[in-house]
């Protein structure tokens, strides 16, 4: 089986590869990704890339048909992927989100490509009052990224056949460890000021709710995605992706973590304005239809490994909310360095080239094995990793 992973080079994107390059040994893996947070790595040996059979970087808003020639999965990930980032680059989210996601779709099942699964999103659900929303449920997207998805999910719904299964699998908030990090997401923002601070500081009341879900259960939803077929919930399925246990106060999970990491005061802004985005998720459809996969992770075990990767890295920066591992914090950053216009277009592959040479981990030592020889070089502007070392096919940009 061949699978391509758009957006693999995020935070979710090393887990779920280590996940698949387990769970089906012999499939082959192939990323494409611009490479945004490319370099934001965490105490690795070597570029979690390397767990696949080629990386393709160029940007998914040109991109090349014929990466899809054999691919009977696709999973795509590549997304402007939190509301800061949607506020700020608005028309870009709608480009990138809503219709290169479209356009790949159409490509892929065009090239008879079998199964595509969507990383949707529950935030679609906005302000939700009056118990845990069902997929059937009214949509109330507050934000340009929430709108995306609901725009992405219409298409979908269109395109959905029997030989084309479309899984939407709208995920709760993402926690947990990865190999490439991200502090934006609220449980993973509590424990590193835990670790860094002793003192987690909630910037809203702390009463809205948030259902959550770790990292590696959602590498195993999508692995259901992939095998899905159409007569397990319609050609088109779009489904909540969590479990009812982890629909979570957001003052619940500053205790929980307060608990686990010895010592941490919490303090809740009380003078905060009410936080408009809150929900709770009916999560009976996926348990009915993938039992199999089920979460399986604890919010403890998620803090745990949080707190154990985050001290690996020797992780100390009170002052991370500035840092690499917020997403928009590190676009902006590129576009102050003028290496990323205001499109999310890099200016100049050579810029490209050294942000991904500078996170020094391009060589894997020891590993020029099957799984990293040269893949099938073609046109278009991309980029390949290859047996250890990065080979340029760049056409223009
Ligand atoms: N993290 C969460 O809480 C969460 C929850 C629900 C759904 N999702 C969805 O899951 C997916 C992955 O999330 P993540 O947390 O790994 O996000 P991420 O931002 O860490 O990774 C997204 C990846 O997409 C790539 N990308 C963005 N624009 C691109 C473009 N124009 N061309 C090529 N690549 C591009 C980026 O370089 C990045 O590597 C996203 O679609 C997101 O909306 C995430």
């Amino acid at each position: 089986m061949k699978i391509l992973i758009t957006g693999n080079t995020g935070y979710i994107g090393p887990v779920l590869v280590r996940h698949l390059r387990k769970a089906l040994p012999d499939a082959e893996l192939i990323g494409f990704d611009s490479g945004f947070f490319t370099h934001c790595l965490t105490a690795v040996q070597y570029m979690p890339e390397f767990d696949l059979n080629a990386q393709y970087w160029g940007d998914i808003r040109n991109f090349p048909d014929e990466l899809l020639k054999g691919v009977d999965a696709v999973v795509h990930l590549c997304a402007v992927s939190n509301d800061p980032m949607g506020n700020r680059f608005e028309s870009v989210t709608r480009d990138i989100n809503f219709e290169a996601s479209r356009n790949l779709a159409l490509s892929a099942k065009k090239q008879g490509v079998k199964a595509f699964v969507f990383a949707s999103s529950c935030s679609m659900y906005g302000y939700a009052e009056g118990g845990p929303r069902k997929e059937s449920d009214p949509l109330n997207p507050l934000t340009a990224y929430a709108r995306s998805k609901v725009a992405v999910e219409k298409e979908l719904e269109k395109l959905g056949s029997t030989d084309f299964a479309v899984t939407s699998l709208r995920f709760s908030t993402a926690c947990g460890m990865s190999r490439r990090l991200r502090l934006d997401l609220v449980l993973n923002d509590f424990v590193a000021c835990a670790v860094a601070a002793g003192e987690i500081t909630v910037l809203s009341d702390g009463t809205p709710w948030r259902p959550l879900i770790d990292v590696k259960d959602m590498s195993r939803a999508i692995d259901w995605g992939i095998s899905r077929k159409p007569d397990m919930g319609g050609a088109f399925l779009a489904v909540n992706v969590g479990c009812s246990e982890w629909n979570y106060q957001v003052k619940d999970l500053a205790e929980a973590v307060a608990k686990s990491v010895p010592g941490t005061k919490v303090s809740i802004n009380t003078n905060a304005q009410p936080d408009k985005r809150s929900y709770q998720v009916d999560f009976s459809q996926f348990a009915e239809l993938a039992p199999d996969y089920q979460p399986q992770v604890t919010l403890q075990q998620s803090i745990e490994e949080l707190r154990e990767g985050l001290e690996q890295m020797g992780f100390a920066d009170k002052n991370f909310r500035e840092s690499q591992f917020m997403r928009l914090k590190m676009l902006d950053t590129h576009i102050a360095e003028n290496v990323l216009n205001e499109q999310l277009f890099w200016k100049n592959r050579h810029h490209f080239n050294s942000i991904i040479s500078s996170s020094n981990m391009i060589s894997k030592p020891g590993q020029n094995g099957p799984g990293f020889e040269k893949s099938q070089e073609s046109s278009g502007f991309f980029h390949n990793v290859i047996a250890g070392k990065t080979e340029d096919v760049w056409n223009d940009i």
